[in-house]
This record gives C-alpha cells, structure tokens and sequence, in this order.
C-alpha cells in the first residue's frame, strides 16, 4: 500500500513527521515522502527536517516560488509524472498552502483517493489564497481528518457527508508534545549570535511573527502595524523572527530603519522549530498572523494577539489564548499592555489536542484503504 505525503512549505513539515513516525509500525504502509520545493531556503526547510528528524524526502520537485498558478501549475506537472510513475495507492495532503492544493488536483485529476489533515477550516475571507485552498481540498477529498468541532460544522454546511469526516485533533500539537523536551533545551536566549545579545529572560519579551501577503505586501497595512509594534515596544522588547516575504517587504519599502535596537524590535532570519518553540514558550506573549502560532500559543498557554480580522481557528478563541486585534493600533496597544498588566486571557486545551492524532489517522486509514475508499 504506497502512500504519497506531501510536503512543500514550512507549516507542512510539522505535520507529516508524526504521521511517518506513527506509520513505522506499520510495514504494510509504504510512505513516500514528496517535497515539493515550495520552500527552500535552508531555514525554510531543511533545518525543519533536521530539527524534526524528517526522512530525506524520496522525491523532490523542485518548484520553488512564483506566482500562484506558476507554482501550483509547477508543482502539478511534476507530481503528475511523479505518480503516473509510482501509481500511490493513497496521497495525503495538509493544511492549506499552494503545495496542498496541488495535490489535491493532481489526485483528483488521476483519480487517485486523497486525503486532507487539517480539513474544515475556515476563515470565510476569500481574499486569502489560503481559503481558497482549503475549500477546493476539501471538495475533492475522499478522507477530510478535522481538528476541531467547527470544522466539522462548515463541511457539512458545504455538503460533504458525514462518513468521510473524521475527528481527530490537531496532528501539529503531536510534534509540539513530542519535541517540547528538546525545544526546552534550546540556547536561543543566550545565543550570542542572535537573540542572546539582547540578554533577555524569560517572560521579560515579546515575540513577533507576520508574513501575510495582506499585512506585508501592503504598504499602508504595513506601516500602520509598524507604528503598533514601535509603540507597543516602549513597554516590551520584540523579538521578530522574519520570514524572507517579509524582509523582502521591508527593504522593499525601507522599512529597516523601524527595526533596530534604538526601536526595541530586534529583527532575526526565521528560525527553525526547536528554537521557535523555546522563543514563544518563554515571551510574556506573541503577535502573530500565522495559523500556526496562533495553534502552538493555544497549546503553550501562552496568550497570543492576531495581528488579523478573521481566523481559520475558531478554537483558539472559544478556548485557547488567542485574540483577534486586527491591524488597528489602538486595540494592538490596548490589548498588548493588558497582558503586560497581567490581565492576560487565559485558556485551556482543546479536545483532542492531545499528541495522539497521528495515531487516530493512521487507523482510519488502515480500516478504510482495507475496505477500499
Ligand atoms: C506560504 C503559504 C502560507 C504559509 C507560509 C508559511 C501559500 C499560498 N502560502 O506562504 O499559507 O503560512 O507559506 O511560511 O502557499 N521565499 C524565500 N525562500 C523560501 C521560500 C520563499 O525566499 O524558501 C520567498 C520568495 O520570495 C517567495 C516568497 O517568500 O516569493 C513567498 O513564498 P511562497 O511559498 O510563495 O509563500 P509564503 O509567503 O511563504
């Protein structure tokens, strides 16, 4: 039984390690590892196989960036052949990125049964090309694994029956559980190279994280969440791990004069995960308009405030951390010097966020490749 997982940008790595770990026990399960390419940068992707003890993927595409309909388009020719050749029994694609959508098709297209982890999410905001992924992926996909209960409530509103719908938590809070151990033991706070020249503690920070096209490639947006931060960073350091999208924006706009010491916003290259999970774990609390983070706070207990008018994670709100503050500074400041108050928002861990999903997933799948999807 020969399963392709696909990976392309860096969200997706998080997610298919646990399930090649839970497969293992599993011989009659051929996992393919398949990278798209989608990232590829050093810190985009290969320290996230380091840092996760990934298998070197069995076949990379290649795509790298572009446009959407050029790196989809890219990325669809060369998984086509890639499964023309090998023939997968199953593809499994995650989340919501370009890499994801282009699975799917290419599955669809072949008529090859697909599977989504991460389905049902939705932000109901067309204007990210995220959402636009999420609800193609869903339409064609024989198996849709959901993390949370609104998931489940938005694809039967767009008629998907309830038989291909399983619940099974969230597959990326399994790598959190597995690897906190080791991010715990990361040196990225007195790392003289980086942050450690700050010579921040922990709790005495906060810490950043924003790559969306609509915040970054912006001008106004930008610079209005600029005047945000630069005020908000006379109560609190920020630590600001760029992703390249953003300091492409930056030098773009010449912004770089807004980050420096003199601003307290001490702007880093992205880090990889061992390090990014130490770096939230011990801010007062994060900003961010990454999914994933907004999900990792939730888990962490650390209070996160979205930088973003709509969510994909309503869990988060309902019973995480998390707060939507949107781009406006006035409620950045406000609910940023609440939590340096004290006043934070406390949350609790959703059901099943509980580091077995990788596990629930590979058992429907046996049950159901059995009796043929
Ligand atoms: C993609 C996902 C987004 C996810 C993010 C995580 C889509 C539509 N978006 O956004 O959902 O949150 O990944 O990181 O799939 N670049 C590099 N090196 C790399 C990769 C990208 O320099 O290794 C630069 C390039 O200039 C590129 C730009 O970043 O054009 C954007 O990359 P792309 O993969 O198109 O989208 P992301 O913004 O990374």
């Amino acid at each position: 039984m020969k399963i392709f997982n696909i990976v392309g940008a860096r969200p997706n790595f998080m997610k298919i390690a646990p399930l090649l770990r839970a497969a293992q026990k599993y011989p009659r399960l051929k996992m393919r590892l398949i990278h798209t390419g989608q990232h590829y940068d050093y810190n985009m992707s290969k320290t996230f196989f380091n840092d996760l003890s990934l298998p070197k993927p069995d076949i990379y595409l290649g795509a790298g960036s572009g446009a959407h309909a050029e790196q989809t388009g890219r990325i669809m020719i060369a998984l086509e052949k890639a499964a023309l050749k090998e023939k997968p029994d199953l593809i499994i694609v995650v989340g919501d990125v370009n890499s994801t959508l282009a699975g799917a098709l290419v599955a669809a297209k072949l008529h090859i049964p697909l599977a989504h982890i991460e389905a049902g999410l939705r932000s109901f905001d067309r204007a990210m090309p995220e959402e636009i992924n999420r609800v193609v992926t869903d339409s064609l996909s024989d198996l849709l694994f959901i993390p949370d209960p609104y998931a489940r409530d938005n694809l039967i509103k767009e008629g998907i029956p309830r038989s291909r719908i399983f619940s099974v938590g969230n597959i990326m809070i399994d790598t959190l559980h597995y690897y906190l151990p080791k991010a715990k033991k990361s040196d990225i706070l007195t790392r003289k190279d980086g942050i450690g020249k700050l010579g921040l503690s922990s709790k005495q920070y906060a810490v950043l994280t924003m790559h969306r096209p609509a915040n970054v490639d912006n001008r106004k947006t930008f610079s209005r969440l600029i005047k945000a931060l630069t005020l908000l960073a006379r109560d609190i350091p920020i630590v600001f791990p760029a992703h390249p999208r953003t300091l492409k924006q930056i030098r773009l706009f010449g912004f770089n004069k807004y980050f420096s010491p003199a601003s307290n916003i001490l702007l880093t290259k992205a880090l990889g995960y061992l390090d990014a999970i130490n770096l939230y774990l011990n801010a007062k609390f994060a900003l961010t308009d990454s999914g994933g983070v907004q999900e990792e706070t939730t888990a962490l207990g650390i209070p996160c405030l979205t930088l973003r008018n709509t969510t994909e994670w309503k869990t988060t709100l309902t019973t995480g951390t998390n707060i939507l503050v949107g781009t406006a500074p006035d409620k950045i400041l406000k609910e940023g010097r609440k939590i340096i108050l004290g006043k934070e928002r406390k949350g609790r861990l959703p059901k099943n966020w509980d580091g077995k999903s990788a596990r629930r997933i590979i058992r429907v799948i046996l049950t159901t490749l059995r009796k043929d999807i």
